[in-house]
């Protein structure tokens, strides 16, 4: 049984990890600053885990949290790309100063391994399809600079402290507890929940932008296996975690249709700045050296998805 730390635990990544590793018979801490973190995500398992309100730049906060843990699930973020372009400062704080703030924590705490929430976003608009790690990122938006400048401070820490990292380049995860609430939420958990309460989703551009949209059972398996992965294969290192196929706006939408039963037709908005045209992965690095294969495909994990919104409305209901 090993002691984790779960930063953002009341995020969406962050709940399903702590769910994972409470199964599997592992402690859990977590810390949450609830800026975008949400309490309902982790009310049914409050009596299993150390659950912290602190916010990444309080330094003492984050050093007690950090005391005597094997490993960490860096998850805390504010994962937007539009927030980002609004607010570059606010983005740097929470994901550059936040992670160099986590990482000296973890150092000085002597914690085994740091397994860190990269994004694909680093890849930005270069025009080769798949992406694959050995390629020299383009990000377009300040998030991306900054979880690409997360990654860069990771890899830094393994040559400089010799504390193990390993940066999980995320591909637009998606799964139940994700919230759909905010301007900023991702395009599935919007699309789904609008289309389940008889509202029309807006599709920004002509829809024919992809995404290799990954289920949360996938990013969960990825994070497992990251921290047990040997050293010599995985520390200091950044792998794809994805499916390594892609579906355009439109295409989810047709799909969403059949599975929801939403009659109606989407509607199209003006493309969003700073966003990505296409994404796709390639997974070779991180079969060879994670032993990982997605194990939940697109329309499996929409399904399942769909099936966990319509629960939620139905207990609304009741
Ligand atoms: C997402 C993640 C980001 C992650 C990145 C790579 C979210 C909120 N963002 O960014 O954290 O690092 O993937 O994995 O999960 N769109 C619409 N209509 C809408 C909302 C969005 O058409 O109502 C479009 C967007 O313009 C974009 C696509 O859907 O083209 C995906 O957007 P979004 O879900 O916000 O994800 P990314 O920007 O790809």
């Amino acid at each position: 049984m090993a002691l984790y730390l779960i930063t953002g635990i009341a995020g969406f990544i962050g709940s399903s990890l702590a769910r994972a590793l409470i199964a599997q018979g592992d402690e859990v801490r977590g810390v949450d600053n609830f800026s975008t973190g949400k309490r309902h995500n982790v009310a049914d398992i409050l009596g299993q885990i150390d659950l912290r309100e602190v916010d990444l730049l309080d330094f003492d906060g984050l050093h007690q949290a950090c005391r005597g843990v094997d490993y960490v699930f860096h998850e805390a973020a504010i994962p937007s790309v539009p927030k980002s372009v609004l607010d570059p400062l606010g983005s740097n704080r929470a994901n550059v100063d936040g992670t160099v703030h986590l990482l000296i924590a973890a150092r000085d705490a002597k914690v085994k391994r740091v397994v860190y929430a990269a994004s694909s976003s680093a890849y930005g608009d270069t025009p080769t399809l798949p992406k694959h790690e050995g390629m020299l990122p383009n990000p377009i938006s300040p998030y991306a600079v900054a979880k690409l400048t997360g990654e860069y401070y990771m890899t830094s820490f393994y040559r400089c402290y010799g504390l193990e990292t390993v940066s999980l380049r995320y591909f637009n995860i998606f799964g139940p507890r994700q919230d759909p609430t905010s301007p900023y939420s991702g395009v599935l958990a919007k699309f789904i929940t609008q289309m389940l309460s008889g509202e029309q989703p807006t599709i920004l551009g002509d829809g024919t932008q992809s995404r290799d949209f990954t289920y949360i059972d996938n990013a969960v398996h990825a994070n497992l296996l990251a921290v047990k992965a040997p050293a010599s294969q995985v520390a200091g290192q950044v792998f794809n975690v994805a499916t390594a196929k892609r579906a355009d706006l439109n295409q989810a939408f047709q799909l969403l249709k059949k599975i929801t039963g939403y009659p109606g037709e989407a509607k199209y908005g003006p493309t969003r700045s700073g966003d990505v045209k296409h994404s796709l992965a390639d997974l070779s690095r991180s079969e060879k050296h994670l032993g990982y294969t997605p194990k939940v495909d697109f329309e499996e994990g929409l399904r399942r998805t769909v099936d966990w919104y319509r629960g939620q409305f139905k207990a609304a209901e009741a």
